[in-house]
């Protein structure tokens, strides 16, 4: 008697720890995954853009619009107008406005406009937290 007990005691944990850990895996199956290695990289992909296209106008030492793009503290501050972005709202992003020629000349100033495919991409990054 003492051991039937016992017996069925340990299958129910048995069974129990079962389904906890198939409901774990399926939970870990379902969940919404985003992978970091997908996610944009300032550094590989967004830099080069500001660099070949916006360093011209924009540097430390000749901030056009008073816009610094290429130093980390020169991308927080913003330029004359303010704040280049708000980090998760590429819409309303000085930034992205500017690109499009919202309220204000188009950026690069003069030059080719970007290419769609890369403003799409800065505008992910904005929307990501514009983590640098
Ligand atoms: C040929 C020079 C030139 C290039 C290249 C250029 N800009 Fe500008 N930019 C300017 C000038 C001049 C101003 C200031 C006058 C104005 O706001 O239009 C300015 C202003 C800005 C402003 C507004 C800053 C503020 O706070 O008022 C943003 C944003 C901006 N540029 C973004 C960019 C981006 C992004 C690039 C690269 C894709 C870029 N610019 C490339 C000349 C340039």
């Amino acid at each position: 008697m003492l051991f039937r007990s016992f017996y069925f005691r340990h299958m129910f944990f048995k069974c129990t720890s079962l389904f906890l850990g198939a409901g774990l895996l399926a939970a870990a199956l379902m969940a919404p995954a985003k992978p970091l290695e997908k996610r944009i990289d300032f550094a590989k992909q967004i830099k080069p853009i500001f660099k070949n296209q916006c360093y011209d106008c924009h540097t430390t030492n000749h901030a056009k619009g008073g816009l610094d793009m290429s130093t980390k503290a020169g991308l927080t501050k913003g330029g004359d107008t303010g704040k280049l972005f708000k980090a998760g709202k590429s819409a309303q992003s000085l930034l992205i406005k500017r690109l499009k020629g919202q309220g204000g000349p188009r950026m690069p100033k003069g030059e080719d406009a970007l290419k769609e495919s890369q403003v799409k991409l800065i505008s992910k990054w904005i929307d990501e937290g514009a983590r640098m």
